[in-house]
């Protein structure tokens, strides 16, 4: 049998994360700067068409199971709804979940579930609207807060929330975002500050750890070990006791601690931007060019294989902690989390 996307560490990527455009209608203070940034041009963004021709590839012969559409921020992407269709339609179906802010999600959350759109994460950072301001320089958290009901309403569930907390404006809100959480029967995960953002501001020493979420809610609540096994997801997961999430479920909330608890060697991801560039890793500094490959006509069979050309290559862990690390070139924004 096909052996598939694997590497020289022995990982196995079967889960795919689809940027479909590097844009956005926020601007999180640790994501971008206040004016954006030179987006990708129109020309150089894969077509739908294009994307469901790479997505299929993935499937039909890399032995891909997941698919997850990102950004930027994928709701802005004129062809969501059709290529989430069209990757539906597949022969082995995969699963399909989408990682957005939620702006719009009201309004989209149906169509998207209809098209075939199994699941979804949704970033909230804080409840409060001033901080909401402050965090992503937009004044949209009713937008967000009604996104979270329609995912929830239309199915698209487990609904999860990430956040990420910031020294000095969300640090103290981790026990009122769970209460939240767990009111409305939301997964709530909680994201380590990663060296990822445009502006390069990224300081460990001000970096909200794992630890320190984790005290935070045990002073709240009481977690006890998730007997769920993670496999590669990057959450750890814990239950909170004597809560029960809406439908009845387990209520968990979970920590992504890329930093300071990393899980490279469990990772199963492979990642595609929208401009048509494989990553092996979301800290890779270097990356494969399929847009080039298919635009001069190279076949399925050739794609595929300078896929897991690219795989191969995937480095064993992030590096963040060596002397030498550097920040890829592509920020977060670009490469879709
Ligand atoms: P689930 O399947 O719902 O668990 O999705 P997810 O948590 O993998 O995806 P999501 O898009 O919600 O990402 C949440 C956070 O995890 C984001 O900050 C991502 O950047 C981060 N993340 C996703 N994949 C990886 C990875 O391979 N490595 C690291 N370090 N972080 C990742
Ligand atoms: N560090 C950690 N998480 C980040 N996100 C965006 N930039 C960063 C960063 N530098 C989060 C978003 C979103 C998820 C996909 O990644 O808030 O929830
Ligand atoms: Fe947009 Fe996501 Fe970046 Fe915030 S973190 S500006 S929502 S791409």
């Amino acid at each position: 049998a096909d052996p598939g996307l694997v590497d020289r560490f022995g990982r196995h990527a079967v889960d795919l994360r689809v940027s479909l455009t590097d844009r956005c209608n926020l601007r999180c203070v640790y994501c971008m700067p206040a004016e954006g940034l030179p987006w990708l041009p129109n020309s150089d963004v894969l077509t739908d068409d294009e994307v469901i021709r790479l997505i299929r590839i993935a499937v039909e012969r890399l032995g891909v199971e997941d698919v997850r559409f990102t950004g930027g921020e994928p709701l802005i992407r004129p062809g969501l709804t059709k290529i989430v269709t069209e990757v539906a339609a597949l022969e082995r179906r995969p699963q399909i979940s989408l990682t957005t802010n939620g702006i719009g999600l009201e309004r989209t959350a149906v169509a998207l579930r209809d098209a075939g759109l199994d699941r979804i994460n949704v970033s909230l950072d804080t409840l409060d609207d001033e901080r909401f301001a402050t965090l992503t320089r937009r004044r949209r958290l009713p937008d967000v807060l009604a996104g979270l009901r329609a995912a929830a309403e239309a199915g698209l569930t487990p609904v999860k929330i990430n956040t990420v907390l910031m020294r000095g404006i969300n640090d103290d809100e981790a026990p009122a975002l769970l209460g939240f959480a767990l009111e409305h029967g939301y997964e709530l995960r909680f994201i380590e500050q990663m060296p990822l953002d445009a502006q390069h501001g990224w300081d460990r020493s001000t970096m909200v750890t794992a630890e320190e979420i984790l005290r935070d809610l045990r002073a709240a609540f009481t977690l006890l070990p998730d007997p769920v096994a993670r496999g590669g997801a990057p959450a750890e997961t814990w239950l909170v006791d004597g809560h029960q999430a809406l439908g009845g479920g387990p209520a968990r909330v979970g920590v992504i601690g890329t930093v300071t608890r990393p899980f490279c060697g469990d990772c199963d991801r492979t990642r595609l931007t929208a401009d048509g560039q494989v990553r092996a890793c979301l800290f890779a500094t270097e990356e494969s060019d399929l847009r080039a490959a298919l635009r001069s006509g190279a076949s399925d069979e050739d794609l595929a294989d300078r896929w897991r050309v690219a795989m191969w290559g995937k480095r064993a862990g992030h590096g963040i902690d060596d002397p030498t690390f550097l920040q890829p070139a592509r920020p977060m924004s670009a490469i879709g989390g």
